[in-house]
């Protein structure tokens, strides 16, 4: 496996919010991980991420223990993580918002690749992050990460807030991922989208994981129907 959690217990002070969490990413595949508002999937890739420290459980990445090592290793160590509400810093172009996600490496990234992955953003290089609309923030901030070079990507509800047809280049993206080889974990709320690129996934409820399987496993079953898929049937 690529990325291997088990085990894992994570929280805030004294509060705990997550029990118990493992799972496991191979290199070349997306595992979505869905769950209601407050249910900890932010919380988990904080944890997994280094942003809070797990206080119990494992975490590898390619057979390497990485768990509760600082954040600001973790993307030479090969995790990035896209945090949610695509940050981008506003006033810098695109540019060298895209060239920070290469610091990890010594500055080196491959811009040309990124701008395969998101040809839109090519035209809009020399322009400043903050004038961009919302899809191109996100494409952006994914395409920072990737300038690292990670072996595995976490993504914390890209789709956010975004129109169906960006969401479905973010998801074509994020197949493309797949097929170079990374390992994809993909939290999100708009279950129809993960569910539809996703090789597996993983419902959690109050900080454990509750449920998995494929996407067409889940499906049939009734409560994960009503609770993310407004009842419809597949
Ligand atoms: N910085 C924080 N300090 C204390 N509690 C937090 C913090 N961030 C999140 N929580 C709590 O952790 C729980 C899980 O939240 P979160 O991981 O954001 O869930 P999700 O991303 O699934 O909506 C919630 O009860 C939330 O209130
Ligand atoms: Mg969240």
């Amino acid at each position: 496996m690529m990325l291997a959690v088990r085990g894992l217990d994570a929280g805030y002070g004294k509060l705990a919010i997550l029990h118990d969490v493992s799972l496991d990413v191979a290199a070349g595949e997306i595992v979505t991980v869905v769950g209601s508002n407050g249910a900890g999937k932010t919380t988990l890739l904080r944890a997994l991420n280094g942003i809070i420290r797990p206080t119990a459980g494992t975490v590898t990445l390619d057979g390497i223990d990485i768990a509760g090592r600082a954040t600001e290793k973790m993307a030479a160590l090969g995790l990035m993580h896209v945090p949610e509400n695509r940050l981008c810093f506003p006033s810098l172009s695109v540019r060298d918002n895209l060239n920070l996600g290469a610091w990890s490496r010594g500055g080196k990234g491959d811009l040309a690749a990124v701008l395969e992955l998101f040809p839109r953003l090519e035209p809009r290089l020399g322009q400043a992050a903050g004038t961009l609309s919302g899809g191109e923030q996100q494409m952006v901030a994914i395409g920072r990460g990737l300038m690292a070079s990670p072996k595995a990507i976490i993504l914390d509800e890209p789709s956010i807030g975004l129109a169906p047809k960006v969401v479905a280049e973010i998801m074509r993206v994020l197949t493309e991922l797949r097929s170079r080889g990374l390992a994809v974990l993909l939290v999100e709320q708009n279950v129809r989208a993960s569910f539809g690129i996703a090789d597996r996934a993983v419902v959690m409820q109050r900080g454990r994981v509750v449920l998995e399987g494929t996407p067409a496993e889940l499906v049939e079953l009734p409560e994960v129907r009503n609770a993310y898929l407004g009842g419809a049937a597949a």
